[in-house]
């Protein structure tokens, strides 16, 4: 994994966000600008995928939670698809040393089982290889939908109450968050989307509930460390309320 430069981009390390979600987009579109295909927008992409975690990984950024392919992108042709399989089947593979090397535990959260077996198996090779490793989580929603995840999370809570290991007033927030894909995580602090786009696209619903969210211009595979960095600084200067008021209103009245 190689990263561009450092220079001058260094934010303040003390309050980074633990966990930032990214839905990285804009690849297409990349691609079109240029008069290519869109799947060499999708391979530029990669590369910087390989760049922002290696920034989370020098920065001490605990968790990384990467929107890679939705429920809905399945409707894409089916070259599309393919060409996005491959590429991800490739990145796990290529990465894994270097995933060992650095510490670094790979996740996958999502429908994995709806991904083609051989991918399927290089993920579950790098999942179990990486399972001890702690500096960086990076969390690959694949086949992700919230929409998808709060359904099944539903069933399951109701096929435990059916069996009476549950009782209605166990339902709380904190348990069905326990039965999210993220189950054992914190919620993203921050999400940041590419490409322009003002929506959350079936991305991290319930968990980005107070998440602070920053929308770049930039197209995902013009992203780079560098506006990382700057976006991580604006978030440092954000005010989470979290519906309070604010520490510095809060003593002045
Ligand atoms: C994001 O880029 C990658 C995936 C959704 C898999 P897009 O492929 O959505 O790029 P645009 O939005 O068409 O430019
Ligand atoms: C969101 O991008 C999904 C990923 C980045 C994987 P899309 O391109 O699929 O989202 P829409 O269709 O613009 O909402
Ligand atoms: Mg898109």
């Amino acid at each position: 994994m190689k990263s561009d430069s450092k220079q001058n981009v260094t934010p303040d390390l003390k309050d980074l966000p633990a966990h930032v979600g990214i839905i990285m987009d804009g690849n297409g579109r990349w691609a079109k600008k240029r008069f290519m295909n869109r799947v060499k927008g999708h391979e530029r992409g990669s590369q910087v995928v390989r760049s922002i975690v290696t920034s989370c990984m020098e920065l001490g950024i605990g968790i990384l939670t990467l929107y890679a392919f939705s429920t809905e992108n399945w409707a894409r042709p089916k070259s599309e698809v393919k060409a996005l399989m491959m590429l991800l089947k490739k990145f796990i593979v290529s990465e894994r040393e270097a995933f060992l090397k650095n510490n670094i535990r790979v996740h996958v959260i999502g429908q994995k089982d709806k991904l083609p077996l051989d991918v399927q198996q290089e993920i579950d090779t790098t999942m179990e290889l990486t399972k001890h490793n702690n500096k960086l989580l990076l969390n690959l929603a694949l086949s992700y939908g919230s929409r998808e995840e709060i359904t099944t999370a539903v069933r399951e809570i109701a096929k435990k109450i059916n069996s009476n290991d549950l009782e209605f007033s166990d339902i709380t927030q904190d348990l069905i968050s326990n039965h999210l894909y993220t189950k054992t995580m914190p919620d993203p602090d921050l999400i940041i989307r590419t490409s322009g786009e003002y929506r959350l696209s079936n991305f991290l619903l319930w968990q980005a509930a107070y998440s602070e969210i920053y929308i770049s211009d930039t197209l995902w595979p013009d992203f780079s460390r560098a506006e990382f960095v700057e976006i991580l600084k604006n978030f440092q200067n954000r005010d989470r309320r979290f519906g309070k008021v604010s520490c510095s209103t809060s003593n002045a009245g």
